[in-house]
C-alpha cells in the first residue's frame, strides 16, 4: 500500500523516551539511601550507598588474595597424560573449536531472514507479525506496530516490510489494537482520538466550477474519474478511476469478454467521438469469483492499466468510502455515463449525469419494487415515479456521493427493469461491501 496524504493526530499522552528520571523520594531527617535522581544517560555512581555490590551482600564475600597457579595445574594434568595421545587431542581440541565457530556462524548468520531473540532459531521474515507464533513464546508476533518519522506516520510490519497504515478501512477500535501492539494500555486510547490517514488525494475536482453545467450533458472535469471501457473499439461500459492503475467496474461487463487485449479504457473524456482521446491499454480483469450471472450478486470487477495514468483536472481517481461508512437513504448522489438517453436507445456520445437519491434496501425489495431480489450488497438509487435513471451502456460507471467536499464511490450501475420506469429505480453494487475485495486484489497485485 501506498499512501500520499496522512493525517495524524496523537494516539496517547505523549511518553518521553530520551531521559527517564527515576525519583526516589524519602523524609530528610531519617537515615537511610540518599535522594537518588538518576537520568539513563548519566554515568554510574563509582560507589554509593545503593551500590550494586551492596544491593547483593557483595560486600561480605571473602576473596582469597591467592590465586592457584595455572601453570602448576596445567603441569599436573598433562604429566597424567600419555605423551602419545597429545597430537590427537589437539586436533580433537581444534576440530571441535572449529565446528562451533561454524555452526555458531551459520545460526547467528540469518542473513534475508529473522532471528528469533531467545533461541537461534532463523525463520522467514514474512513469518513475522504473520499472527501465527513461530519462535518461542511468540516474540516473533511483537513490535509489529510502530509510529513513523516526524509525523508519526501509523506503520504496521506485515508481507516481510513496514508499510504505512492505509486508512479506507480504518475502524475507531483498530486504535485500540493498534495502541496495544505497541504497549499502550486500552485507556491510552480512550481519548477516542484516532490515526486517520488517506492513501490518496482523491475525489476533489480541480478547478471544476459548477455555472458550466448546462442540462444533463457533463462537462469536462465535472466526473474526472469517469471511465469509458471499450471492447475493441465500443463503448461497452463505464468504470470508475481509483488509482492511477485501478478501474472498478462490472462483473457483468466483462464476465463474458473475458479478454484484456480486446479491452481500451478511455479517460479524461466527455464526447467519445471526439478522438483522439488518450486510449489506455488493459493489463488484466478481475471479477469477483462469486459474481452470480443469473441474479447479479457481487456484480463488481477491476481493471488493470497497462500504465499508470497521469492525474490532471480532466483525469482523477474518486475516494472509495470507508468500512461501515453509512449513506442515509434520500441523500441525492449523481451517476453519470455515455448509456443511452432512453431505454432501448444506443449509447450517448456525450456523457449524460443524474442526480439520483438513495432508496432504503426495504423500501427497494417491497413487492411492488424489486419484490426481494435486492441483497444486502445492492443499493437502490433514483425515483419510484420514475422518469431519471442510469441505462444501457452506463453499467460499472459510478455512483458518487460527496461526503464534506469528497466525492465518494458508493455504487457501480449494476441492473434495472427497464429504465427509468416507474417503481423500477436503478440498481447498483454496493461499494462498502466490497472493500476489502477491493483492497485484496490491489494488495495481491502489489506482491507480485
Ligand atoms: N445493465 C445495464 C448495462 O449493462 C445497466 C442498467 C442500468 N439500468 C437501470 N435501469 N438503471 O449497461
Amino acid at each position: 500500500m501506498h499512501c500520499g496524504h496522512v493525517h495524524m493526530y496523537s494516539l496517547a499522552p505523549s511518553t518521553f523516551w530520551g531521559h527517564r528520571h527515576y525519583e526516589l523520594e524519602v523524609e530528610p531527617n531519617l537515615r537511610g539511601p540518599e535522594i537518588v535522581t538518576m537520568g539513563e544517560n548519566d554515568p554510574p555512581a563509582a560507589e554509593g550507598p545503593l551500590s550494586f555490590r551492596s544491593l547483593f551482600g557483595l560486600d561480605n564475600l571473602k576473596i582469597s588474595p591467592v590465586a592457584p597457579d595455572a601453570d602448576a595445574v596445567a603441569a599436573q594434568i598433562l604429566s597424567l597424560l600419555p605423551l602419545k595421545f597429545f597430537p590427537i587431542i589437539v586436533i580433537g581440541i581444534i576440530a571441535l573449536v572449529l565446528a562451533l565457530a561454524i555452526g555458531l556462524g551459520v545460526h547467528f548468520d540469518c542473513s534475508g531472514k529473522y532471528r528469533c531473540r531467545s533461541s537461534f532459531k532463523c525463520i522467514e521474515l514474512t513469518a513475522r507479525c504473520n499472527g501465527a507464533p513461530d519462535c518461542k513464546d511468540g516474540e516473533d508476533e511483537y513490535r509489529c506496530v510502530r509510529l513513523s518519522g516526524q509525523n508519526a506516520v501509523l506503520q504496521v510490519f506485515t508481507a516481510a516490510a513496514w508499510r504505512t497504515m492505509c486508512s479506507d478501512d480504518w475502524q475507531g477500535h483498530h486504535a485500540n489494537v493498534a495502541c496495544a501492539q505497541m504497549g499502550f494500555p486500552r485507556e491510552g486510547c480512550a481519548s477516542g482520538r484516532a490515526v486517520t490517514l488517506q492513501c490518496t488525494a482523491c475525489g476533489l475536482r480541480r478547478n471544476y466550477s459548477s455555472r458550466i453545467v448546462g442540462g444533463n450533458v457533463s462537462s469536462l472535469m465535472q466526473w474526472p474519474w469517469q471511465a469509458s471501457l471499450q471492447f475493441q473499439g465500443y463503448h461497452l461500459c463505464g468504470g470508475s478511476i481509483i488509482t492511477p492503475v485501478w478501474v472498478v467496474t462490472a462483473a457483468h461487463c466483462v464476465y463474458d469478454l473475458y479478454l484484456p487485449k480486446s479491452w481500451t479504457i478511455q479517460v479524461g473524456l466527455v464526447s467519445l467521438l471526439d478522438s483522439p482521446a488518450p486510449s489506455q491499454l488493459v493489463e488484466k480483469i478481475i471479477y469477483h469469483s462469486k459474481y452470480k450471472p443469473k441474479r447479479l450478486g457481487n456484480d463488481i470487477a477491476l481493471m488493470k492499466l497497462a500504465g499508470p495514468l497521469t492525474f490532471n483536472e480532466m483525469i482523477q481517481p474518486v475516494c472509495l468510502p470507508n468500512s461501515e461508512e453509512n449513506f442515509p437513504d434520500g441523500k441525492t448522489c449523481w451517476t453519470s455515463g455515455w448509456g443511452a438517453t432512453e431505454d432501448g436507445g444506443d449509447a450517448s456520445p456525450v456523457l449524460n449525469h443524474a442526480a439520483v437519491p438513495l432508496i432504503s434496501n426495504k423500501i427497494c425489495n417491497h413487492r411492488d419494487v424489486y419484490g426481494g431480489i435486492i441483497s444486502p450488497s445492492m443499493l437502490c438509487a433514483g425515483y419510484l415515479k420514475g422518469g431519471v435513471d442510469s441505462c444501457q451502456g452506463d453499467s460499472g460507471g459510478p455512483l458518487v456521493c460527496q461526503e464534506r467536499r469528497v466525492w465518494k464511490l458508493v455504487g457501480t450501475t449494476s441492473f434495472g427493469i427497464g429504465c427509468a420506469e416507474a417503481n423500477k429505480p436503478g440498481v447498483y453494487t454496493r461499494i462498502t461491501s466490497f472493500l476489502d475485495w477491493i483492497h485484496e486484489q490491489m494488495e495481491r497485485d502489489l506482491k507480485t
